[in-house]
């Protein structure tokens, strides 16, 4: 059995505290710390900020070099931010000081087409660190990129490809209820979305994969987004939406090759929804369809950014994308 991979986790936001409480129970990997910059958690007991029974006798660190001065590591869990200009100082930094990198980071997770400098510039230092970087989750990293992917090599042609994603995002965590909008008003949802940081962030990326691995040149890519709308009061643990307020959205990204219509995503996630399933249709020789119920998001992100974990370290260096991978599973 090789030695157990000792993971730092960056970032402890509700995505982060789950990973890193999900790691401690994982065999084959030791939590050895943790970085935050939230001043409530630096310098507290890591064991009581993820929750667990007992503590740890580890503290939160408020830098990565604090973090590596209390304790050896070859691999950071990286949930902290969306965008690349947030990120992207971090993860040089990560790998500056010589360890693999799994980031939920959503623009990560196939950067090549939106953004080839600053991927470029990762992949570079990955290289010359001699570690890997991954940025995935279930979406994007998974459920509209990965898994329908996965499907066409059972397809002796692909004419189209269509994701439809609907969540009940009562059950998903504050940050995520937030960014779908929940208790906005519609102008301020508007506003909001025309300052481009908020809803789900990942179409792009999704796309770009898709196209990328099936050697399609993407000639359109347009997307639009509609809020959905509360007809009556709704109450979770992190918001009240009264009626006329948005509690979700509903997000469709349309991506044509030189040939007309390919592939379409529909991402809907709206407090109290009805429908809580995934649905992937290939249009080809043979045409699939295939529909996923029981998917949580925070659950899965988490699960698969631990699983590809024991993939990442010791790939080849570099930049890599979740179609670069093996098969990444619970193993
Ligand atoms: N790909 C996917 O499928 C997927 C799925 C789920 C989540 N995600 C992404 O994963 C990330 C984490 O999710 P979340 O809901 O836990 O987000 P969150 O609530 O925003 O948590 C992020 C945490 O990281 C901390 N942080 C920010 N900048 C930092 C820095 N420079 N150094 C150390 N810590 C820093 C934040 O501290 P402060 O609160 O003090 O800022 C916060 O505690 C988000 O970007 C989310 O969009 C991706």
């Amino acid at each position: 059995m090789s030695d157990p991979i000792r993971v730092l986790q960056y970032g402890l936001g509700p995505i982060g505290r789950a990973m890193a409480r999900h790691v401690a129970s994982r065999e084959n990997l030791v939590l050895v710390g943790a970085v935050e910059i939230d001043p409530a958690k630096v310098g507290a007991d890591l064991g009581t900020v993820i929750d667990l029974p007992e503590p740890l006798e580890i503290p939160v660190s408020g830098s990565l070099e604090e973090a590596l001065a209390h304790a050896s590591a070859d691999a950071v869990l990286h949930t902290t931010q969306s965008y690349f200009p947030s990120f992207s100082p971090q993860i040089l930094e990560i790998l500056d000081a010589g360890l693999d990198v799994v980031s939920t980071s959503e623009e990560l997770s196939f950067p090549w087409l939106s953004h080839p400098a600053e991927a470029g510039a990762i992949h570079a230092a990955a290289v010359r660190a001699g570690k890997t970087v991954l940025g995935t989750g279930v979406n994007p990293g998974f459920l509209m990129d990965t898994l329908p992917l996965a499907l066409t090599a059972l397809c002796q042609r692909v004419d189209r490809i269509e994701v439809t994603r609907e969540m009940n995002a009562s059950l998903r965590r504050g940050p995520f209820q937030m960014k779908i909008g929940s208790g906005l008003t519609v102008e301020a949802f508007e506003e909001r979305m025309a300052q481009g940081r908020m809803g789900h962030v990942g179409l792009p990326e999704s796309a770009g994969m898709i196209f990328d691995t099936l050697g399609k040149t993407l000639a359109r890519f347009q997307t639009t987004v509609e809020p959905v709308v509360a007809g009556r009061e709704i109450r979770t643990d992190h918001v009240t939406v009264s009626p006329g307020q948005v509690c979700g959205l509903k997000q469709i990204a349309r991506a044509d090759s030189p040939d007309g219509p390919f592939l379409t995503l529909t991402f809907i996630a709206a407090l109290d929804h009805g429908t809580n399933e995934d649905t992937l249709r290939i249009t080809g020789v043979p045409t699939l369809e295939v529909t996923l119920r029981g998917t949580n998001g925070d659950l899965a992100t988490i699960a698969i950014a631990v699983n590809a974990l024991f993939r990442v370290h010791g790939a080849r260096p570099g930049l890599v994308t979740m179609r670069d991978l093996p098969l990444v599973a619970r193993i």
